[in-house]
């Protein structure tokens, strides 16, 4: 292999690739005949495989790269000057410049009373975090709590603790017994409800199950309720009217403290720089990674209110937790110019400006009979797939495979764009692009998106 600027080496990737690197949540056996996708640069919303290929990146990475791909440069030189200055160091017992920076903007983004700032090193992280925190914060006040509910379907991570408060089936079982007393309640899915359910009424039928969950549990061993604003697994199931406020007011009847994960939902994706602003939600903690840093560096945080902090700030009392690169000083650089290049381009305001724009541009879709619905807000949409729209029937879990991993995965990509043709729950495909993108790729997202799915109906049968 000749080297290239990209491949300095002269490595030959392809094989390599096969021969040596692990992918995430990646069926390793499909790349045996076949060759791995290799992403070598990107610019705004679009991405290039190592053959030049151009995509179209409607996931943003994973829902995380809100400023899209060309920041580098500006990025890089934050991330050089605190490389020269500082490279590392820790925040246990310590405290560096960047990550007081951080922790002071952050808290002065969130929802008013959310000043206390701790830092991971990605989503996963930032949950498991939080479950502890939940814990000790109810210890600290005397009350034994230790048991998490959350929804189903609802994705909150891979690690041992995190994967147990995700409610996905197929994810969980390999790794049972997951850490025990977990429940799950119903999440936000409104599609297939009842022809004449009134938006009241379904919140009221979501708040009862929530309810009567809390009271089986025996609500004074429950330590959190955690919830994403708008749900990504199953297809961005957004909240009814008056489901948080209600939400809300279960947990302080029961002394339950409310964490929204906003590992996707933060940092502008949907129109705010939290969706707790923007729902109104009050959480006592938010669990955040992703968009802090439109995933330039792997850095995550868990925001807790004034109350929540307040026990851990007085005596000898402590969080007995952290990790090596919590607050690490250049991955904390990297945020904060992010953050600072999205208020710069006022991101989360384009968002908002633009979300109705982007539905209606989606919405064409919905013409082509094997698109039965489109969820969503902001910057974050899902299409749910279905036999028939006229039925809305769905598809069996065979049918779903050969759908979305027979067909859609391969054609969407070979087509040029980059989105998600997800089954952890219906099958849906979920379109989360960079916050940068504007009406020429909504056109896009729409053409290709049209092109492939209207393929997808016709083997379906219509
Ligand atoms: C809502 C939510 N929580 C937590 C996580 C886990 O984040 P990470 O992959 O950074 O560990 C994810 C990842 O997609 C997520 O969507």
């Amino acid at each position: 292999m000749t080297a290239t600027a990209s491949n300095p080496t002269g490595l030959d990737l392809q094989q390599a690739a096969k021969d040596h690197l692990w992918m995430h949540f990646t069926r390793m056996g499909a790349y045996r005949d076949a060759p791995v996708p290799i992403i070598e640069r990107g610019e705004g919303s679009y991405l290039y495989d190592s053959a030049g290929k151009r995509y179209l990146d409607a996931l943003a990475g994973l829902f995380a790269v809100q400023v899209g791909y060309g920041y580098g440069e500006e990025i890089g030189a934050a991330a050089h000057a605190q490389m020269r200055e500082l490279p590392y160091y820790t925040n246990w017992s310590y405290a560096h410049p960047r990550s007081i920076e951080l922790a002071t903007k952050i808290a002065g983004l969130a929802p008013e009373g959310m000043n206390r700032v701790f830092f991971t090193s990605g989503g996963s992280e930032s949950v498991e975090s939080a479950w502890k925190l939940a814990r000790q914060f109810h210890t600290a006040n005397g009350e034994r709590r230790w048991k998490a509910i959350g929804r189903d379907v609802a994705y909150h991570g891979s690690s041992l603790g995190a994967l147990s408060i995700t409610g996905v089936a197929g994810i969980r079982s390999p790794f049972e017994p997951l850490v025990p007393q977990v429940s799950h309640v119903r999440n936000t899915n409104r599609f297939r409800r009842p022809a004449g359910e009134t938006e009241e009424q379904f919140t009221q039928f979501l708040l009862d199950d929530l309810e009567q969950r809390i009271w089986s549990e025996d609500p004074s061993t429950v330590a959190m309720v955690i919830m994403e604003p708008v749900q990504n697994s199953g297809g961005a199931f957004t909240p009814p009217a008056g489901y948080f406020e209600g939400v809300r007011a279960l947990c302080d009847e029961h002394g339950i403290l409310l964490v929204a994960d906003e590992v996707i939902t933060g940092f502008g994706r949907i129109g705010d720089w939290f969706a707790s602003n923007r729902f109104d939600i009050k959480p006592d903690i938010i669990t955040s990674a992703k968009g802090l840093s439109s995933a330039y560096a792997s850095i995550g945080a868990v925001i807790a209110s004034d109350k929540v902090a307040a026990p851990f700030l007085e005596g000898t009392a402590m969080y007995t937790h952290g990790v090596t690169f919590g607050g690490h000083p250049v991955q904390a650089a990297i945020a904060l110019k992010n953050i600072e290049i999205m208020e710069r381009e006022q991101l989360p305001q384009k968002v908002r400006a633009t979300e109705d724009q982007f539905r209606a541009t989606l919405a064409q879709l919905l013409d082509l009979p094997i698109v039965g619905d489109l969820r969503g807000t902001g910057y974050f949409y899902a299409l749910e797939l279905v036999k028939d729209s006229e039925t809305n029937a769905t598809f069996s879990d065979e049918e779903a495979e050969k759908l979305l991993r027979g067909f859609l995965s391969e054609r969407l990509y070979d087509a040029g764009i980059i989105c998600r043709a997800d089954d952890r729950g219906d099958p849906v495909v979920q379109i989360s692009p960079p916050l940068v993108a504007e009406q020429q790729q909504f056109d896009e997202i729409v053409t290709i998106l049209g092109e492939v799915l209207g393929e997808a109906s016709r083997l379906v049968g219509h």
